[in-house]
């Protein structure tokens, strides 16, 4: 049998390694336990400090108050949600993986023990949204994920940049759409927004702590690194971009625009980015929008001719798949933002 038929769909949903879907990674632990943070000691003391005290504990175990029935007047809307749920528990559950797997294969302590914090924080995520998926009858099996999804190999700097990136884009996300459902409580369609005020803060801290990772060995922010991380915003950007325009019940159900939005996680994310990135990218020139338009369009053709099938549409799809290479690589070009705020930490979220 195999696991397509074993599975209920959220899992297999979780387990799908589309482009744009959330993945597993692991990395070289030997090389990123020879990170030396006595540069940032005294930073890192007190971010070791505030993961000890974990003033989070509590805040998920309260239960979600909720009558599963009510979603189901708007079958596409249930689907944008669910969406959304499965793809987020996948992307909580690959950080709490990642650092379960960095925590026991590090010799560093610094590094293992931090680990360990953050691995705390995601598991309780994916637990928590588990639990919301499981009132609508679709809990997503996490020890299938952890040992049937496919993992990829990063090399330590690059999930420095993709993970730092990830952890400040959820913060930017969360805060954002926490704010907006509480200047507009009448799209408020689920409780499990109620918790995004304080559950954006977990993702700031881990953000936080690969900020001072990377500034404890400042090549990796300088040189050819810089390029680098000007193709990881990009990518980080453009698939968040593509993945919120698949969802439009979602955003319309938050009396959100989606474009909107997307800019505003963009400049929350830019701003916060220059504690560490010797760069931005320009999100308002018109060229960089009317890219991000062109990657939409091209992903969401390619999307129709895969439904389609046939060898045809095969074949088609790779030329579509060409062209976005080649957007992807204009947008790569576009000049971008030199960093001009001198270097700083960013210690709590004032957004
Ligand atoms: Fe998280
Ligand atoms: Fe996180």
């Amino acid at each position: 049998m195999t696991q397509a038929t074993t599975v209920n769909d959220s899992t297999q949903q979780a387990l799908e390694n589309r482009l744009l879907a959330p993945r597993f990674y692991r990395t070289d632990y030997k090389a990123l336990s020879t990170l030396d943070v006595t540069s940032v000691r005294e930073e890192w003391d007190v971010m070791m400090a505030n993961f000890a005290a974990d003033t989070n504990r509590a805040h998920f175990k309260q239960s979600i108050e909720f009558d599963p029935a009510s979603l189901d007047v708007d079958p596409e809307l249930k689907r944008d949600f669910l969406d959304l749920l499965v793809s987020s528990i996948t992307a909580e559950y690959s950080g709490c993986v990642l650092y379960q797997e960095i925590e026991k294969n590090v010799e560093n302590q610094d590094i293992a023990k931090l680990m360990r914090y953050m691995a705390r924080d995601e598991s309780r995520h994916a637990g928590f949204i588990n639990r919301a998926l499981k009132q609508l009858g679709v809990a997503v099996d996490l020890s299938v994920l952890k040992q049937t999804k496919e993992y990829h190999y990063f090399r330590p700097k690059f999930i420095y940049y993709a993970t730092y990136l990830s952890e400040k884009i959820g913060y930017a996300r969360y805060i954002t759409i926490y704010r907006h459902l509480q200047r507009n409580p009448e799209n408020q369609f689920h409780p499990i927004f109620n918790w995004f005020e304080r559950w954006c803060n977990d993702e700031f801290a881990h953000g936080e702590a690969f900020a001072l990772m990377m500034r404890s060995d400042p090549r990796l922010l300088r040189g050819h690194n810089k390029l680098w991380i000007r193709f990881f915003l990009l990518a980080v950007y453009s698939t968040m971009y593509v993945r919120d325009h698949s969802r439009p019940k979602l955003y319309e159900a938050f009396g959100m625009d989606p474009t909107a939005f997307d800019y505003r996680v963009f400049e929350i994310t830019s701003e916060i980015s220059k504690q560490v990135f010797p760069m931005t990218l320009d999100t308002d020139n018109p060229k960089f929008r009317a890219g991000m338009e062109r990657l939409l369009a091209l992903s969401e053709r390619a999307e129709e001719l895969h439904a389609q099938g046939g060898v045809l549409n095969k074949i088609r799809r790779l030329g579509v798949m060409a062209q976005s290479g080649l957007t992807f690589a204009r947008l790569y070009f576009l000049p971008t933002l030199p960093n001009t705020l001198p270097e700083q930490v960013c210690t709590s979220p004032a957004w």
